[in-house]
């Protein structure tokens, strides 16, 4: 295992200010949020809007890695340039979804367990030769009356521990996404209940198959009221218990803890992102690794037409820099 330089491109991704676009929405997924817009989903559609969120001139100033799908770190824009080449030439790394899915956990309704390790090993080599330096593989975890069950946490955190260890193996740095969901009227005591418990069943994981912890991103959910709560814990408070959460379960060896969204509003996760960094000292970097609170307002801009490019563009900048200054603790201030 080649520790230099998974340490290195850890570190490179959470370096000063710096944090992760996630841009590895499925066909599906993405399909569904044209679908929204009324955007036509096709593969030249997917690659234009793509190329259009990655040439933002400045990207680079707030962003270390993009996630990509599969069908993406194939694809060249439409001047030719392939898509990993337009993200290096701006000093950004391209990443890539691993995973295959959340699937149904035999005998637990309502239950997902992540797939996608068969053939893992050979699709890492190829991957690693597209250009690759990390990747993501993403575990969803419902709360309910019943569940999350041991069963759930347990299978779950296997699958990241040995995806962690495949990719390590392949010089590429995992990102452990353990996602706690926000669905839910539940309160904010049981989501910080459940996901300490999945962060600890996680690292026990990683420590069972032997990760190198300082080559590894850990992105997890924050602790939040459940979205249908009836009384919703404010920004202070979620950015308190989340850190707390962090430092006692998440050893010190890991270089970086990126943020999914999750169903926040952009402003909403950019400012739990900076109160948190505000609150003191922590042993890792505290970061974004943000899909729908990065892209929401440019992919509603562009709306289908390149003819938006430069006003989507300009959103997604404002959203990464202000992410940039939460990073580090600092409020935004809108140019
Ligand atoms: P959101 O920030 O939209 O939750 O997406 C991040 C991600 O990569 C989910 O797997």
């Amino acid at each position: 295992m080649d520790t230099t330089r998974l340490r290195e491109t850890a570190q490179y991704l959470v370096a000063d200010g710096k944090g992760i676009l996630a841009a590895d929405e499925s066909t599906g997924t993405c399909t569904k949020r044209f679908d929204a817009l009324g955007i036509e989903s096709t593969e030249t559609t997917r690659r234009d809007y793509r190329a259009m969120l990655f040439s933002t001139p400045g990207i680079g100033d707030s962003v270390a890695g993009v996630i990509l799908y599969d069908e993406t770190i194939r694809q060249e824009t439409a001047d030719g340039t392939p898509i990993p080449k337009l993200l290096l030439d701006q000093g950004v790394f391209p990443g890539i979804k691993v995973d295959t899915g959340a699937k149904d956990l035999a005998g637990h309704p309502g239950e997902k367990v992540t797939e996608g390790l068969d053939g893992l090993r050979e699709r890492l080599a190829e991957y690693a030769g597209l250009g690759a330096r990390f990747a993501k593989w993403r575990a969803v975890i419902t709360i309910d009356e019943e569940t999350p069950s041991t069963a759930c946490l347990v299978a779950n955190a296997h699958g990241l521990a040995r995806y962690a260890a495949l990719c390590q193996e392949a010089g590429i740095v995992p990102i452990v996404e353990p996602e706690v969901l926000m669905d839910g009227d539940h309160d904010v005591d049981t989501c910080e209940a459940v996901t300490r418990m999945a962060w600890d069943v996680v690292f026990g994981a990683l420590k069972d198959h032997d990760v190198y912890l300082p080559g590894i991103l850990l992105k997890p959910s924050m602790i939040l009221s459940g979205k249908d709560a009836p009384a919703r814990a404010g920004a202070e408070e979620v950015a308190r218990r989340t850190l707390e959460g962090l430092l006692d379960c998440v050893p010190a060896s890991v270089p970086g803890v990126v943020f999914l969204s999750g169903g926040q509003g952009p402003e909403e996760a950019t400012e739990h992102l900076r109160i948190m960094n505000t609150l003191g000292d922590k042993p890792w970097k505290l970061s974004f690794s943000y899909g729908r609170a990065l892209q929401q307002p440019a992919l509603h801009a562009w709306a289908g037409d390149n003819a938006n490019t430069e006003k989507a563009q300009a959103l997604l900048k404002e959203r990464c820099d202000a992410n940039r200054a939460a990073a580090l603790g600092k409020e935004f201030v809108a140019a």
